[in-house]
């Protein structure tokens, strides 16, 4: 989704606005543009693509001024080029914006009747418009960005700044992040504290609602009738991350290489190493107590609760109902406050998960976010956090993000069985242990299936589609595979349920689509083995996920078979999910795509 950063400072803003757009380049973008005031004079320059294209024109035509507003696109309204890039200029006003102002038709047609004229297809344009408006109608800067902000509808982050003030930017925020950086003598803001990370790790998050009036000495943060409000700053840990890929090719493989030492230090968080107990739950939510759970999510994040799903129900026999978000939010599902719910979120900017907890909360659910940011919307708005503590996750494909979701719901699985007397002292510690052991198993399936996945993603690059298949817990992880293989190669992917083959996916099996069968050596492995060979008996091509025993198990002729230890089944989705990475993350390699920033795809979705 779009980036936005913004510099009230004392020397020339350019290029490190630019710089900070860089660091928001992961959330995806397909246009770019930067503004500045100098000599009382609104400028701008704005690139379509990826932002050297913006340098460049930089480069030829430096942009002077101490104060700027820049901004990344990802089109919604209106088509990615340089007029429907952000900054929007209307008379003096600059304007950037994330998100979607649901009411803007009927503000153009409006604005239209009274003459103004439109140069882009954007949403956005409406807002500059309405202030110039409101400028030329006689009002004050503030009182023309209160009284916009009392007429757009839909979600916003809203920066502005004003060609006849050299010395504030206007912010507004209801839906996508925005936060403010303090710096001496110098005012910054970005869409989340990564962006701001080299300027100031002193960070005050404005709230839904908030209206921020930003000069070199400080922010004044208001409601939109103007009364004012207090919002403490933090010190945000953004900094502490180094957001580079050290020495690997793209940053969705550093993530993948990391997921052994940062799963190990997400489970200390959760997992007592010494005893082998889960740490007690110190949480507001009872899951002793609870009648079900509601699980909502999108994306990746939906498809760790699918597993979660499945472990909470064998483990802590608890119901779980789940959904992806933008179906769940609309759903009108009967819940009751005796159930909780748990909302899975990387970025925990989600709009349609937020929409799904801002729902639940409505019907009186103790709420928990399962969250990477946890300074992050759907993170303050829930009674319980529990963090996954991934570190900053910046290929668009989450890969890290989503086995730490696992681990953490695996331990909030058996935390809840043991709350529930469904799981006994000493299943606990065993489960335990396996978790335990998980990053040391994950490290060595990384460095022994790597060469064998390269080549055979070479191979895999070659086909148009690909079908997935798992049982149990590997069913969500065969919908996890093809995801991450269209999301990244635009091959075309699909996962099933193993037992749902015969139902329809069968018809397309012949030599042409190969069949990634995910089958540990578990309680599944014969059904699955059943289904494999119905593929084989149609000439389908295998590439067989297996265990040591499923592998010496299973005579059926495969096009590979990639090989893993044998492991227990809580931890096996967090094993298996590594060839699935590798395969994607290889498979796009072989193909030359856009690895960390897939075309059209966004990190951070803050709009329905
Ligand atoms: C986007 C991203 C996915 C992510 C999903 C949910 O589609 O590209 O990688 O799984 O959003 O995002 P969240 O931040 O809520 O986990």
């Amino acid at each position: 989704m779009c980036g936005i950063v913004g510099i009230v400072g004392q020397e020339p803003v350019a290029g490190r606005l630019v710089d900070a757009l860089r660091r928001l380049e992961y959330r995806g973008y397909d246009s770019a543009g930067v503004a500045t005031i100098h000599d009382g004079r609104l400028d701008r320059r704005r690139a379509g693509g990826k932002l050297f294209n913006l340098e460049k024109k930089l480069d030829e035509e430096p942009l002077p001024g101490i104060i700027g507003i820049a901004h990344t696109r990802w089109a919604t309204h209106g088509v990615p080029n340089v007029t429907n890039a952000h900054p929007h200029f209307v008379d003096g006003v600059a304007v950037v914006h994330n998100g979607i102002i649901e009411n803007f038709s009927e503000l153009k047609d409006e604005l239209v009747s009274d003459g103004a004229v439109f140069e882009s297809q954007t949403d956005t344009e409406v807002v500059a418009h309405l202030l110039a408006k409101y400028r030329r109608e006689g009002m004050s800067q503030r009182q023309a960005m209160l009284a916009m902000l009392n007429r757009v509808s839909g979600a916003y982050a809203l920066v502005v700044i004003f060609q006849d003030d050299p010395n504030t930017i206007m912010a507004a925020r209801f839906g996508p992040p925005l936060a403010i950086g303090h710096g001496r003598g110098e005012m910054f803001l970005g869409s989340d504290a990564i962006a701001l990370a080299p300027f100031t790790t002193e960070i005050t998050y404005l709230v839904d609602g908030d209206c921020a009036i930003m000069t070199r000495n400080g922010v004044e943060i208001i409601d939109y009738d103007g009364k004012p409000l207090v919002r403490k700053s933090q010190i945000s840990q953004a900094a502490a991350f180094m957001v580079d890929k050290g020495n690997h090719r793209h940053f969705m493989e550093k993530e993948i290489y990391e997921q052994p030492e940062i799963i190990s230090h997400a489970l200390g968080h959760y997992i007592d190493f010494a005893s082998h107990t889960v740490k007690p739950n110190q949480s507001d939510i009872d899951f002793g107590a609870v009648s079900g759970l509601a699980i909502s999510a999108c994306g990746t994040a939906y498809l760790s609760g699918l597993v979660g799903k499945y472990w909470f129900e064998r483990y802590a026999r608890l119901p779980v109902e789940i959904d992806v978000a933008s179906e769940f939010r609309y759903r009108e599902l009967p819940l009751s406050p005796s159930q909780a719910a748990l909302f899975i979120s990387q970025s925990g900017e989600t709009a349609d998960t937020l929409a799904s907890l801002r729902y639940c909360k409505e019907q009186g659910l103790k709420i928990g976010a399962v969250v990477n940011v946890k300074e992050s919307t759907i993170a303050r708005e829930s009674d319980a956090i529990f963090p996954i503590l991934a570190g900053p996750e910046i290929g668009v494909a989450s890969t890290k993000a989503f086995t730490c979701q696992l681990a953490v719901l695996a331990a909030l699985a058996i935390g809840a069985g043991r709350a529930r007397g469904t799981v006994t002292a000493a299943d606990e510690k065993a489960m335990v242990k396996h978790l335990a052991e998980m990053p040391r198993i994950m490290s060595r399936v990384l460095n022994e299936i790597q060469p064998q996945i390269e080549a055979l993603s070479r191979e895999l690059s070659r086909f148009k589609d690909v079908l997935y298949l798992g049982r149990g817990t590997s069913y969500p992880l065969a919908l996890e595979g093809a995801l991450k293989l269209k999301e990244i190669s635009y091959i075309h992917a699909e996962g099933y349920a193993a037992g749902e083959l015969k139902h329809g996916p069968i018809a397309l099996i012949d030599e042409y689509m190969p069949v990634i069968v995910i089958a540990p050596h578990d309680r599944f492995f014969e059904k699955t083995i059943s289904n494999m060979q119905e593929v084989a008996a149609r000439g389908g091509k295998i590439i067989f996920i297996t265990d040591e025993a499923g592998a010496a198990a299973s005579k059926l002729p495969t096009m590979a078979t990639i090989t893993l230890p044998n492991v227990d089944e809580i931890i096996s989705p967090m094993i298996y999910s590594l060839p699935i990475q590798l395969l994607a993350y290889h498979t796009a390699v072989f193909m030359g795509t856009d690895v960390d920033q897939p075309r059209n795809l966004a990190k951070s979705v803050t709009v329905e």
